[in-house]
């Protein structure tokens, strides 16, 4: 959709971008942060401008899907890393810092892996996939999520193939560790950016393995809200503080805001930059809120699309969003 859609804002933006502002990721680098995107491999092959854009603008990259344990290790001990390794090469050949996600999760795992393994047939398979991934990327993969989405909606553990290994949590942060001692180790996890029970159990989580020595680095909030989304009303700023209490480095993760309801275009696009803006706002202002990542970049390849969530439009046009990041990343 072309800028003018947007309306007045959109227009002035457009003027606005046309005189040049620097990119993204330049601007964040003024401000000490990485601005990150979820990325696709094959795109990056297929589809110039995609590739184009990602470069001039982020700091970051993330692999949507294919350093998952489904994509990576298809059948057992048979590890695939095209995709990857092509992503990993982009990232270096254009600057960008990665995050490796996600080493042990409960959902996009092959189904070799419901086998009902004994326990120590587990703690075999763990070790394994986790020395031979991390260990491939050493030194290259700065931020691994070791572990993503181990709470539930309910703030209990959820039940995974993992559990016949009651330690597997600390288990996966200690095997990361060995395996690449200069990456950051993160726990990963959405519908905690607020005060609530899901968070403070990951807190209590989070907090019981620092005491216990195991070696853990960050947190990332993943942000997957829609434009309804108000970090105030939920507590956003206070709830990062506790985890910065811990001694955390703190990682925006996997943002992205759907537009939902029946106002005009133009006013949706308005809010969902807003929301944008206040998340923004609320890292900027958190000292160990190092990493802001969107979960895609364009929304012709949104893992939601239809509510086109993210920052450039299925065109890669600057959307409202875009603009209210780059305003806030020059806000002194
Ligand atoms: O790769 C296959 C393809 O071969 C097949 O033809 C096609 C048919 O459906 O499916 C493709 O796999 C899909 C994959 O994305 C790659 O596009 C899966 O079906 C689909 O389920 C998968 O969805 C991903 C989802 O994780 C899986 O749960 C989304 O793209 C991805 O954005 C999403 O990402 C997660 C994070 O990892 C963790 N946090 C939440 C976030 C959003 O759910």
């Amino acid at each position: 959709m072309p800028l003018w859609r947007y309306g007045v804002v959109g227009l002035f933006a457009a003027i606005a971008l046309a005189q040049s502002a620097p990119p993204l990721r330049e601007l964040a680098e003024r401000r000490g942060i990485l601005i990150g995107a979820a990325v696709e491999p094959n795109l990056l092959v297929e589809e110039p401008r995609y590739a184009q854009v990602l470069a001039r603008e982020f700091s970051l990259v993330v692999a949507e899907n294919v350093m998952k344990w489904g994509a990576l290790q298809t059948s057992r001990g048979q590890f695939n890393f095209a995709a990857a390794d092509l992503l990993v090469d982009f990232a270096q050949k254009h600057k960008q810092a990665i995050r490796g996600h996600t080493l042990v999760w409960h959902q996009q795992l092959p189904r070799w892996m419901y086998g009902n393994f004994s326990r120590s047939e587990m703690e075999a398979i763990l070790a394994e996939h986790i020395r031979t991934v991390v260990g491939r990327y050493k030194g290259r993969i700065a931020y691994w999520d070791v572990v993503n989405e181990a709470i539930g909606d309910d703030a209990r553990l959820r039940a995974t193939p993992f559990d016949v290994l009651p330690d597997y949590l600390e288990r996966a942060f200690r095997l990361a560790r060995q395996a690449d001692p200069q990456a950051k180790l993160f726990y990963n996890d959405y519908g905690a950016e607020g005060l609530g029970p899901k968070s403070e159990a990951i807190y209590n989580l989070l907090k019981s393995l620092k005491e216990k020595g195991v070696p853990i680095d960050g947190v990332g909030f993943q942000v997957h809200v829609d434009q309804g989304f108000s970090p105030q009303r939920v507590g956003m700023a206070e709830n990062l503080e506790r985890f910065a209490r811990l001694g955390l480095e703190i990682h925006i993760t996997e943002m992205d805001v759907r537009l939902v309801g029946g106002q005009p275009q133009a006013e949706r696009l308005e809010a969902q930059a807003r929301v944008y803006q206040e998340v923004l706002q609320v890292c900027l202002r958190q000292p160990r809120c190092k990493v802001f990542t969107l979960w895609g970049f364009t929304d012709a390849y949104s893992w939601r699309a239809a509510s086109e969530p993210l920052i450039f439009d299925d065109r890669y046009q600057p959307k409202p969003a875009y603009f209210a990041l780059q305003r806030t990343l020059q806000q002194p």
